[in-house]
């Protein structure tokens, strides 16, 4: 789920323990799974698009965000994650480091510390390193940081060459470029993102 191969092996079984809360119970393989999502994620852009005067900055819309993207599909969707991870803070912690992310992008624009882009792209980084969510967490969070770039006056990010519906090479240097922001080096992924 966070494994960075994920989109890979579209022929793979999933898992019980992956099956948890789908609700298209119909789904067998990885590849299903990965097309019951895309087909649930266009609906949910669709809505997006109505939300241009919402504020995007709280919990309320990531979490309204995820279950429109997500909520066809999994029963916990929009609900954050209740179970600790690999990555990600323990759960007890997701509000409040949600909270704190948030406030300080606000503060981050009121005070125009970064350029725009380097903005929502801090922004994506702090998010999906709480991992709020289950899953779906790169998608909800990457999306939020396209919003507030295009809030901010700037066009949505391309997150790489052709996007990170490509799984190989791309993947990798989006992954690397995560871990290059955890260790304080915004660079890589401000690169990516617009690469
Ligand atoms: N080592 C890492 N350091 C920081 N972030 C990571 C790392 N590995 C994965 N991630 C982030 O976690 C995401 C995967 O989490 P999750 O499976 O919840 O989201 P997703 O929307 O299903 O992912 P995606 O659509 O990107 O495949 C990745 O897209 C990436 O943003
Ligand atoms: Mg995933």
């Amino acid at each position: 789920m966070s494994d960075p191969l994920d989109g890979l092996a579209g022929g793979t079984p999933l898992e019980p323990a992956e099956r948890e809360g789908l609700l298209q119970t119909w789904i067998t393989f990885r590849g299903e799974l990965n097309e019951a999502e895309q087909t649930n994620i266009s609906a949910g852009l669709a809505w997006v698009h109505r939300q241009a005067r919402k504020d995007i900055l709280n919990e309320g819309f990531m979490r309204n965000l995820h279950r429109r993207l997500f909520g066809d599909v999994w029963a916990w969707a929009g609900e954050f994650r209740s179970t600790p991870r690999d990555l990600g803070v323990e759960p007890a912690l997701i509000r409040s480091e949600i909270r704190l992310t948030f406030d300080d992008t606000r503060y981050w624009i009121e005070k125009q510390t970064y350029q725009p882009d380097e903005i929502a792209v801090r922004l994506h980084h702090r998010l999906v390193l709480i991992h709020p969510f289950a899953n779906g967490n790169g998608r909800t969070t990457r999306l939020i940081a396209d919003l507030l770039a295009e809030r901010l006056g700037r066009e949505p990010f391309t997150w790489g060459p052709q996007g990170l519906d490509d799984i190989g090479e791309t993947r990798a240097r989006y992954i690397a470029a995560l871990k290059a922001a955890d260790d304080h080096d915004i660079e890589p992924l401000l690169e990516f993102a617009r690469s």
